[in-house]
């Protein structure tokens, strides 16, 4: 056995695992770390899983004419830098990751951010929406029940026409704590009956990403 696989062996011993978990601070404190200490949205956004993701939601924004997006859960705006959306709102729990992004983006003027934490944002008002709403690796990462709820509620308040999800939709045994698998699409069954899923498009093998896209629509 080489060094990588020894200390890929360590770091999933059972007493490795919980001592991850016990030490966990939640998912609002977990993302802001990782950025703070230079870390990024992950490999999903990046390389060639970012490039099947953005092709994806790309054409389906160009296909159904959707003319705004809102993105909860926006990251460190490498995903973004793919897109090409009409006039665009990412929201991110990360001050950083918003920071990043403002920089990132300064000179494209179709472009805002906002940073927000969940319970210092009510909006019944319905002025945070958009034509599209967009979650994109965020759902897996909701590991406290209330946020999950929270952020599902935001997610299809914020929605016009269309909502799509890029995650993987299966309970699982989780090994890091910073994530939490659930089928979001029975939670949406459930909850939000009125929107329909239209597509879903499962992502090619060489890309070895375990999340889907979905598209919903509402009724
Ligand atoms: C795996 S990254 C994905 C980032 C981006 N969507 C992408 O595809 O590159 C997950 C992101 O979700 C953000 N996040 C976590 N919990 C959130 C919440 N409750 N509301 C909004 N964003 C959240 C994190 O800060 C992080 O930037």
């Amino acid at each position: 056995m080489d060094l990588k696989q020894t200390l890929t062996r360590a770091a999933t011993t059972p007493a490795v695992v919980r001592l991850r978990h016990l030490t966990f601070k939640g998912s609002g404190r977990y993302w802001e770390d990782r950025y703070a200490a230079g870390g990024t949205s992950g490999p999903g956004s990046y390389g060639a899983s970012a490039q099947w993701k953005a092709e994806v939601v790309n054409s389906w924004v160009r296909e159904l004419g959707v003319t705004s997006v809102i993105d909860l859960g926006c990251g460190d705006g490498n995903q973004l830098s793919l897109a090409d959306y009409p006039r665009y709102l990412g929201v991110d729990r990360s001050a950083t990751a918003i920071r990043q992004c403002i920089e990132r983006f300064k000179s494209d003027p179709t472009k805002s951010f906002l940073r927000f934490e969940p319970t210092e944002l009510a909006d019944p008002a319905g002025w945070l929406r958009a034509d599209m709403a967009l979650s994109m690796e965020v759902i897996f990462h909701l590991v406290e029940d209330e946020v999950f709820e929270d952020y599902m509620r935001r997610l299809f308040a914020s929605a016009e026409r269309y909502v799509v999800i890029c995650s993987n939709d299966a309970p699982g045994s989780e090994r890091v704590p910073h994530e939490r698998h659930r089928s979001f699409t029975a939670w949406i069954a459930r909850e939000c009956p009125q929107w329909q899923l239209q597509r879903k498009v499962d992502p090619p093998a060489e890309t070895g990403l375990m999340s889907s896209l979905y598209l919903y629509a509402s009724a």
